[in-house]
């Protein structure tokens, strides 16, 4: 299996429907990227931004990593949100979770994992913040799916609070943060009603969460 051949056969037809839907899709393309969305989830194979969301390429910037975090330190994922504001001026910043998340799972247990087990101290940290809440919950699939969501919660949060966020408020720029989360089950997406379009409105994340519970 050197060259996965199957992939590039698959390509070749998705290429030729995309042509045959619109024979100039691709040169709009190399024109320009004007997503409206910035799209920030899990890695997880099974959560894949375009196709849940019926975008096409060109519609949402996506960046994706184990348990959709976002830490303050991680020039990855700022990188990515400060092209997505401040270059390609997105509407909307959606932060994604997913129901029976494997990371967060992993950060819920204390087996080791190896390396990833300091990717996963951020979720660990975030576990003691909410203990008693979760501790609450005797069922430990309904746990991890309160995990899940309060784990959205919190990196709406921090979304808001990174320079690049606050910056764009601060010039008036039109800019939302979302917190949704996707169940793999059924594959329906669910508004954590979670959204904040203004520094002020920063405070009322927590109060909405605990609000819809
Ligand atoms: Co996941």
């Amino acid at each position: 299996m050197r060259s996965l051949k199957h992939l590039f056969d698959n390509n070749r037809v998705w290429a030729a429907e995309m042509l045959q839907r619109d024979p100039q899709f691709f040169e709009k393309l190399v024109a320009q990227q004007t997503p409206q969305y910035l799209w920030i989830g899990c890695a997880d194979s099974r959560v894949p931004a375009n196709e849940i969301t019926g975008l096409m390429p060109g519609e949402v910037f996506v960046h994706r990593n184990i348990a959709n975090v976002v830490v303050h330190t991680d020039l990855n994922c700022l990188s990515v949100i400060q092209y997505a504001v401040e270059v390609l001026k997105v509407k909307h910043i959606i932060v994604c979770g997913h129901y029976g998340c494997g990371g967060v799972a992993a950060a819920m247990q204390t087996k080791e994992f190896g390396l990833i087990d300091n990717w996963l101290r951020h979720l660990k940290d975030l576990y003691q913040k909410h203990e008693a809440e979760l501790e609450g919950i005797e069922d430990t699939a309904l746990r991890l799916d309160r995990f899940c969501e309060l784990n959205v919660v919190d990196q709406v949060y921090h979304v808001c609070h990174t320079t690049i966020v606050q910056g764009a408020w601060r010039r008036g720029q039109e800019l939302a943060v979302h917190g949704w989360i996707y169940g793999i089950r059924d594959g329906m997406l669910k508004d954590l009603e979670v959204y904040v379009e203004s520094a002020d409105e920063l405070d009322a994340v927590y109060r909405m969460a605990g609000k819809r519970l």
